[in-house]
């Protein structure tokens, strides 16, 4: 049931946008509410009014509508539901999507938004095969937009394949599927991710090359499947995953009394390539070139996150989950690393510059537990991600 779920459902213009009608009818029969927007296009296949008298509700359609600004403009508008459902999707809104246009009103509400998104794409079978099509999907997936169809099967253009709009029996078992929550709800996981920043001067520090890619795909896959996550990261120069609780810090110092105060934790994913030293004693003001020569830095050891959250005698997780990134006798070390920093799980991969790994799109990882070493295949950190999740939810089940 769907009884008070609030779903602003964005039409656009395909063919398909007559099982619209269909699909509000069966979500308000379940107990939603059902805010309707039309882009103009999609006008042309179902009329507004019909749009707007089977919701019960207003519906929305133009960016620059003043009188909606008066009531409620486009932000809050973008953020009242529970769920923004785009069904019909067409080829060309997910390609505005995957560009984060916002050059009418559903775009903007779909980049304005923090609320869950699903899509039901619909379009000719060769527009959803054309590799463009295909770029798009890939991104907003990696956005964490979940994607309903599209189907196989005989198409309005009378063209035969996939790019059909799921059923609207379809799309609703997949809206409740959503709402009933993953295998991770009602859990929490605190994450690290991204490399520390440890000033040497107000201008100056010491960096590490991780991007934050691998940590901030995982956030993305543990909120797919309904966990809560605390996602403490150093500055990252990848995007922050949508629906975690997100705690920004600099250096090491700062993550670790992040992650103290995030306590307790059903699990704890660390992912961060924390700077194992600090520069003692930084300096409050911008070191100058001098002529008694060059400055000399003293160093301090950062506190070990990793080992200090593994030893914890009350509040530990029941599950903690290091990162080992080496560039020789990657299991070998990561074993040894498992042993010395008390951890249940080491995920190891190979960080030689060679292997592309350190700032790209992919991982090769070594899965270390007490049942000894699992190794995965070569495939993409949101597919490392997604694998990584469903095992984590498994070990809490
Ligand atoms: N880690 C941490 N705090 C630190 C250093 C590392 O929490 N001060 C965590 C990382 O987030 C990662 C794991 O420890 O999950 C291993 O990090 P890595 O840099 O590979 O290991 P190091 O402890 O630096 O060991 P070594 O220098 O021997 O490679």
């Amino acid at each position: 049931m769907l009884a008070n779920k609030r779903i602003l459902l964005i039409i656009s213009g395909g063919i398909a946008a007559y099982k619209s009608l269909d699909l509000i009818r069966r979500l308000k029969e379940r107990g939603a509410s059902v805010t309707p927007v039309m882009t103009k296009a999609a006008e042309q296949f179902v009329t507004p009014l019909s749009v707007s008298a089977l919701a019960g509700d207003k519906l929305y359609r133009d960016l620059f509508d003043l009188t909606d600004e008066a009531e409620m403009g486009h932000i809050q508008l973008s953020r009242s539901a529970d769920l923004i459902l785009v069904a019909p999707c067409t080829a060309d809104l997910m390609a505005r999507m995957a560009q984060g246009r916002a050059d009418d009103l559903a775009s903007t509400l779909l980049l304005a938004t923090d609320t869950p998104v699903m899509v039901a794409p619909a379009m000719n079978v060769r527009m959803w095969d054309h590799a463009a099509t295909q770029r798009n999907l890939e991104t907003l997936r990696g956005d964490g937009i979940v994607f309903v169809g599209p189907n196989d099967g005989d198409m309005a253009c009378g063209e035969f394949g996939p790019g059909r709009m799921a059923e609207p029996l379809e799309i609703v078992a997949a809206v409740e599927a959503h709402f009933a929550g993953g295998p991770l709800q009602g859990r929490h996981v605190l994450m690290t991710s991204g490399p520390t920043h440890e000033p040497i001067d107000p201008v100056r520090y010491i960096a590490n090359r991780s991007s934050g890619a691998q940590g901030a795909a995982i956030a993305k896959a543990l909120v797919a499947l309904g966990a809560k996550v605390t996602f403490v990261s150093g500055p990252a120069s990848v995007p922050m995953p949508q629906g975690v609780q997100l705690v920004p810090v600099q250096t090491a110092q700062e993550m670790l009394a992040a992650v103290e105060a995030a306590l307790p934790a059903d699990a704890a994913v660390f992912t961060a390539a924390v700077a194992d030293w600090r520069v003692e004693g930084a300096s409050d003001r911008k070191l100058k070139k001098s002529k008694d020569g060059l400055p000399t830095l003293a160093f301090a050891e950062n506190p070990d996150i990793l080992k200090t959250v593994s030893h914890l005698t009350s509040d530990r997780p029941s599950l903690v989950v290091g990162f080992a990134a080496e560039t020789d006798d990657v299991i070998d070390n990561a074993v040894a690393k498992r042993t010395r920093k008390g951890c249940d799980w080491i995920v190891a991969n190979d960080v030689s510059p060679e292997t592309g790994i350190m700032g790209g799109s992919e991982n090769a990882v070594h899965l270390i537990t007490d049942d000894g070493v699992d190794t995965w295949p070569r495939m993409s950190k949101d597919d490392v991600a997604r694998q990584l999740a469903v095992k984590l939810a498994e070990a809490l089940a």
